[in-house]
């Protein structure tokens, strides 16, 4: 049997980290391929519904990824979205998940070294943490 290799969804923004991710593939960076990307126009649209739903699908772990503060070009959605994250985080113990399964970074359209880093470095920490009680429940 092999070594269990979780599943990431990640959304992320359209005009930053999305941007970010392409230039990472083109960069021929070598990149985690736990990754189910998810392009949204801008964190601030990350329902929490939808961060729920990965979970309760199967997903090992969800990234909300977008542009730095100052630099949304919905003004303030990724503030918003940060906001939304931190209650979720709080949240997901009391349903029965572990919060470092939600990870919300910003990642700028010119750091594709930084977003295989981040990519990266969220594997291993969800790889930690196990694989998700609701894991056959996974189509993808
Ligand atoms: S447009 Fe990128 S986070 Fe809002």
């Amino acid at each position: 049997m092999g070594e269990y290799e979780p599943t990431i969804i990640a959304f992320v923004c359209n005009w930053c980290t999305y941007t970010a991710a392409d230039l990472a593939g083109t960069s021929r960076l070598i990149q985690a391929p736990n990754m189910r990307m998810i392009r949204m126009m801008c964190t601030g649209m990350v329902d929490p519904k939808y961060v729920i739903k990965a979970l309760l699908e199967g997903a090992d772990g969800v990234l909300v990824s977008g542009c730095h503060p100052g630099d949304c070009h919905y003004i303030n959605g990724n503030l918003k979205a940060r906001r939304r994250i931190k209650l979720l985080q709080q949240i997901l113990p009391k349903v029965g998940f572990d919060e470092r399964r939600l990870k919300m970074t910003w990642i700028g359209a010119s750091e594709g070294i930084d977003f295989a880093a981040t990519v990266g470095a969220f594997v291993s920490q969800v790889k930690s943490i196990g694989p998700n009680a609701l894991r056959s429940q996974m189509v993808l």
